[in-house]
C-alpha cells in the first residue's frame, strides 16, 4: 500500500489510461474510469487485464463511470487528440474539486483546451514514452520493457507536480520532473512527428524511412526540430537523426496503425501543430507541409467512405 492512498480517474482507458490505471490500483490507489458507456459496461463487469512487458500479466477489477461525480485527487487524461473534447465533457471542473489533471497526449496544444476547462493550478503537463495497446475493452498489451513519464507545469505548484511524481514512482512508474513544460512536449513531438509523418506517409516502418525516404526525413527533422527550439526546446537535428538511425528496425508509430485501420488519426494534433507553430515563428517548413497537406488529403478520402 502507499503511504497515502490516492484517488485517481484516468479518462480514457486504452493504451496507456488502461496500463496507468491498472498499475495505480494494483498499488493500492482508488481508480475510478472515465469511459464510453461500452467501455465503461466492459470494465465494471470484467475488470482490466494488463499484460505487460515490465509489470507482468495481472488483473485488477475497475469502477468506470461516464461522467466523474466526486472530487479525486489526480486526474490522468488518456484519450487520442480526436477525442480530448468529448472526453473532457465527462470531467466537469466542479466535479474534479481541487485534483490535478495530467494529460498525458502527444502533441503540445491539448494544453491550452485543458487549461481552458481546469484552473490553471491544477493542470500539469505529462509526456509518457511507451508502447501500449488496447486490444479490447479492459485488455491491454504493454510491449515496451519501459513506461517513462516525464512532468512539468508551468503554472502548478512545484509541490503538487512532485507530490503527483512521488505516488506515481511509488507505483512503479519512473517518473522524471523538469522544469520547463514547453520543452518537456517539444522534446517529445521533434521525435515523435517525423517518425509518424513519414512512416504513416510511406505506409512502411521506420527502417524503410530512414533507407528509402532520407531525403525527406532528413528535411523533416530539420524543420521540425528548428520549430522544437524555436518553442524552447534543447534538440538538434544530429542527435534526432542519430536516434532514427539507432531505433529497432520495424518499429511503427500509432499514427500510421491508426491510418492502416482507417482510424482517425492525430496528424492535426502531431503535424498541424508543427506547422501553426512555425507559421507563428516564421520558420519555412516546405516538406513537413507537404506530408501533412497529403495525409490530410487521403484521410478526407477514407473519412467519406
Ligand atoms: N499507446 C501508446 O503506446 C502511446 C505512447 C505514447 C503516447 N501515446 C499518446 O497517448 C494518447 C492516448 O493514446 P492511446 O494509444 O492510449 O489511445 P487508445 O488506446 O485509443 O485509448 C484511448 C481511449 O480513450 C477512450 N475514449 C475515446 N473517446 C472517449 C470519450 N468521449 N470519453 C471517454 N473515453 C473516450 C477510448 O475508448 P474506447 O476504448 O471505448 O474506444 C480509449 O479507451 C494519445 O495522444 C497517444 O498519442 C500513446
Amino acid at each position: 500500500m502507499p503511504e497515502s492512498r490516492w484517488s485517481v480517474a484516468v479518462v480514457g482507458p486504452g493504451g496507456v489510461g488502461g496500463l496507468l490505471g491498472a498499475v495505480l490500483a494494483r498499488a493500492g490507489h482508488q481508480v475510478v474510469y472515465v469511459a464510453k458507456p461500452d467501455t465503461a459496461a466492459a470494465l465494471n463487469s470484467g475488470g482490466i487485464h494488463v499484460r505487460s512487458a515490465q509489470f507482468g500479466e495481472f488483473h485488477v477489477p475497475a469502477v468506470a463511470v461516464p461522467r466523474l461525480a466526486a472530487p479525486v485527487d489526480v486526474c490522468l487524461v488518456a484519450v487520442k487528440a480526436t477525442s480530448l473534447e468529448a472526453a473532457l465533457a465527462g470531467v466537469p471542473a466542479e466535479a474534479l474539486g481541487d485534483g490535478l489533471v495530467l494529460p498525458l497526449l502527444n502533441g503540445v496544444e491539448h494544453m491550452s483546451v485543458v487549461r481552458a476547462r481546469f484552473p490553471a493550478q491544477q493542470v500539469v503537463a505529462g509526456a509518457i514514452r511507451v508502447e501500449s495497446t488496447r486490444v479490447a475493452p479492459g485488455r491491454v498489451e504493454h510491449t515496451s520493457p519501459f513506461c517513462w513519464i516525464d512532468v512539468a507545469s508551468g503554472t502548478a505548484p512545484r509541490v503538487r507536480v512532485d507530490e503527483v511524481a512521488a505516488q506515481l514512482r511509488q507505483a512503479g512508474l519512473e517518473v522524471t520532473v523538469r522544469d520547463d513544460e514547453a520543452a518537456l512536449l517539444w522534446d517529445k513531438l521533434a521525435f515523435l512527428a517525423p517518425l509518424a509523418l513519414l512512416t504513416t506517409h510511406a505506409a512502411a516502418p521506420v527502417d524503410v524511412v530512414r533507407d528509402e525516404r532520407r531525403a525527406d526525413l532528413v528535411a523533416v527533422i530539420g524543420e521540425v526540430t528548428a520549430v522544437a527550439r524555436a518553442s524552447g526546446a534543447a534538440v538538434d537535428a544530429t542527435t534526432i537523426l542519430g536516434m532514427f538511425d539507432r531505433v529497432p528496425a520495424g518499429m511503427r508509430s500509432s499514427m500510421q496503425r491508426d491510418a492502416q485501420a482507417n482510424r482517425p488519426t492525430e496528424l492535426d494534433a502531431i503535424g498541424g501543430a508543427v506547422l501553426r507553430a512555425a507559421g507563428r515563428r516564421d520558420i519555412d517548413t516546405p516538406v513537413t507541409a507537404r506530408l501533412v497537406d497529403e495525409l490530410a488529403a487521403r484521410e478526407a478520402t477514407w473519412a467519406t467512405l
